[in-house]
């Protein structure tokens, strides 16, 4: 089945990863809406450039840690397109901080973005796929199985994001939706340098077993497959896009 003239949802797609996806969906023939936070010209840059792919872009903010806020952008979708086909989970922010200094502030920060807001988009976004089916895609890190220096609230919010997919991949599965999540090793961009120094990026490239940082277009290739018929039978799957980096860990530790 083809995906031309399908409608995607892309959180957080102004920049990086999700940029990447927005642009691959749209190279399919998929209608993007562009959704971001605080970055209103990269958004708008996002749009002109799936424009410029021949397909229809709409730009919508939204901080999707906000219930409000996620409720007044499906509202808008409805009121624009009354459908939607595509849904994919990819803004995230977090707190990178030791145990010791992690508050209530930032875990709820961190937790509300990452991992309610699948909750709350996937409760909306159903309900504009009734009767036509859909497909829901997360962007999740090896944080989520693997432990990272600072990295705990995201970490276990990816892991909170993770359990929530197979459990909405059950549900949703009678209404012909498909959720599932690609989970990337380091992928060279602005998060990347928050959260880490250089050295991580270097030590990646070293350690990546294929050779090379996972590029955003490399987690795009395995969303938008996600996207496709061929991938109907995957349900509630977390797929690992890392050059092979977490299944060579051990050996490479033993070096
Ligand atoms: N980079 C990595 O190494 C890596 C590895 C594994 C997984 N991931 C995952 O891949 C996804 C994308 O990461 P990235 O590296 O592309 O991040 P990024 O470059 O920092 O971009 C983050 C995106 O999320 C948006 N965003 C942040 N908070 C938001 C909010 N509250 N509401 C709506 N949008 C929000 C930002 O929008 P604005 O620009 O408007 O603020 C931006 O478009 C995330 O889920 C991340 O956890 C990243």
């Amino acid at each position: 089945m083809s995906l031309q003239g399908k409608l995607a949802l892309v959180t957080g797609s102004g920049r990086g990863i999700g940029k990447a996806i927005a642009l691959k969906l749209a190279s399919q023939g998929i209608n993007i809406i562009v959704n971001y936070f605080r970055h209103r010209e990269s958004a708008e840059q996002t749009a002109k450039d799936v424009e410029s792919l021949g397909v229809k872009a709409d730009v919508i903010k939204a901080n999707v840690g906000d219930p409000d806020k996620i409720d007044e952008m499906f509202d808008m979708i409805g009121n624009k397109f009354g459908c939607l086909d595509i849904l994919i989970n990819n803004a995230a922010s977090g707190v990178g901080r030791p145990v010791a200094d992690i508050d209530v502030k930032a875990w709820e920060w961190t937790m509300d973005i990452n991992a309610r807001a699948l909750l709350l988009c996937a409760q909306r976004a159903t309900k504009l796929m009734e009767g036509r089916g859909g497909k829901i895609v997360s962007i999740s890190s090896l944080g989520s199985r693997f432990v990272l220096p600072n990295y705990t609230i995201v970490g276990v919010s990816k892991a909170a994001l993770e359990a929530l997919t197979r459990y909405l991949a059950i549900e949703l599965a009678p209404q012909n939706i498909c959720v599932n999540t690609v989970a990337a090793s380091a992928v060279e961009t602005e998060a990347l340098k928050f959260y880490f120094k250089e050295g991580l990026a270097k030590d990646s490239r070293q350690l990546t077993p294929a050779g090379r940082m996972v590029v955003p277009e490399d987690v795009a290739n395995v969303v938008a497959f996600l996207c496709s018929e061929e991938a109907f039978m995957i349900r509630g799957q977390t797929i690992i896009v890392d050059g092979g980096t977490s299944v060579g860990l051990f050996a490479l530790a033993g070096k």
